[in-house]
């Protein structure tokens, strides 16, 4: 097979992570004889340096000409912020690619690993074969929603607006049912209808699609009652499926229960096999340049990537499985070592990216 990878390498520890992705790759490209271009998008923190721009047009040309995208984490240090090269980041480099693409599916994945049960901060009967899929909206609600700033009696009111058509709401609706179908069989929408407007059009609207997938249970929460249950019992779910705002809040809870956010990847998709595959967490400043962040979570993107943009699923599960052998033999990055680990098996990031790649090529295919 043959495809253009175009990759958005991020800030900070973007560039250390990524490469550890392109490595796993290259491995599964050599053994599978694949042939992957890889086509580098000037992004963000070094696009602003350059030319004044998060995301330069140009770097949209470029990326419509590629199969998928691998995007590593954009931002810069807390105490950067006000900085023009980081205060805007989110709203004109992150949010217009996803919407430019389309990419109203949002997949965020979350199992725990058996050899990490210890790190969880949950008990590990209540972790146990967990298996939720988020399906979050990702290119309407709030992050897309009127924002308003108004002055009255010398106050300022800012107003960002939760808004949802139905024709929106169905087509991520049915994208959920169809993962559902083939996995538990469980659809559990996540609003609050006993509050918000939105909220209820949500049901409605999920209750219809439903009836075109009478296989497939319906269930529906209220996003605080399903914040705690996330926590008390997450085997109760199967597909997560929420809005924009709500999912992201939800996710980066979900992801405490694996025992480490830098474990997570996600998948952004639209109505093509055209996909954009990015961790879950953020730049991480604060260890980047060391060669200790954990390259698990782009790892697992090149995983997603096989199986949603490229249809490749038995690479996809040579991959995972390479990453549960590694942890299973105790190998560690920091985020992942305790006290009491081997510290011969303390990694770093690209000693990670090596242990992943070793694991994959003595593999039985
Ligand atoms: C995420 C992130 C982004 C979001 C930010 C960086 C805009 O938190 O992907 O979850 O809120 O969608
Ligand atoms: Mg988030």
């Amino acid at each position: 097979m043959r495809k253009v990878i175009g990759v958005l390498e991020g800030d900070y520890i973007g560039p250390e992570i990524m490469k550890e992705a392109l490595k796993i790759l290259h491995v599964v490209e050599k053994r599978h004889h694949h042939q992957f271009e890889i086509v580098p998008l000037e992004a963000s923190g070094k696009a602003f340096d350059r030319y004044g721009h998060h995301l330069p047009p140009a770097t949209l040309a470029k990326a419509e000409t590629c199969d998928a995208l691998l995007k590593g984490p954009f931002g810069g240090p807390p105490e950067q912020m006000n900085d023009p090269k980081w205060s805007s980041v989110e709203r004109e480099a992150i949010l217009p690619l996803r919407e430019h693409f389309r990419l109203y599916t949002n997949l965020r994945g979350i199992r725990s690993f058996e050899s990490l049960f210890h790190l969880s901060p949950v008990k590990e009967h209540i972790i146990r074969d967990i298996d939720v899929l988020i399906v979050r909206e990702l290119t309407s609600g709030m992050y897309y929603g009127e924002k308003k700033e108004t002055v009255s009696g010398g106050e300022r009111q800012f107003s960002d607006v939760e808004a949802y058509t139905e024709s929106e709401i169905r087509k991520i609706a049915v994208k959920a049912f169809e993962y559902a179908k083939k996995r538990k069989k469980k659809v559990t929408l996540v609003a609050k209808s006993n509050v918000l407007k939105s909220s209820v059009l949500w049901r409605e609207v999920v209750n219809e699609v439903a009836g075109f997938y009478p296989d497939v249970e319906n269930d529906y929460m209220h996003v605080d009652n399903a914040a705690m249950q996330l926590i008390l019992n997450p085997r109760q779910f199967d597909v997560l499926l929420t809005s924009n705002m709500f999912g992201d809040i939800l996710s980066d809870e979900a992801s405490v229960l694996p025992g480490s956010i830098g474990l997570i990847p996600s998948a952004s998709l639209g109505d093509s096999s055209f996909g954009l595959f990015e961790p879950i967490h953020g730049s991480a400043p604060n260890i980047a340049g060391k060669n200790i962040a954990n390259p698990i979570s782009a790892i697992l993107c090149v995983a997603l990537m096989f199986t949603y943009s490229f249809g490749l699923a038995a690479e996809a599960a040579h991959i995972e499985k390479a990453v549960t052998t590694t942890l299973h033999a105790g190998y560690r990055t920091a985020d992942l070592f305790r006290s009491g680990d081997d510290p011969q098996k303390l990694l770093g990031t690209s000693q990670m990216g090596d242990a992943i790649a070793r694991a994959l090529a003595e593999q039985q295919q």
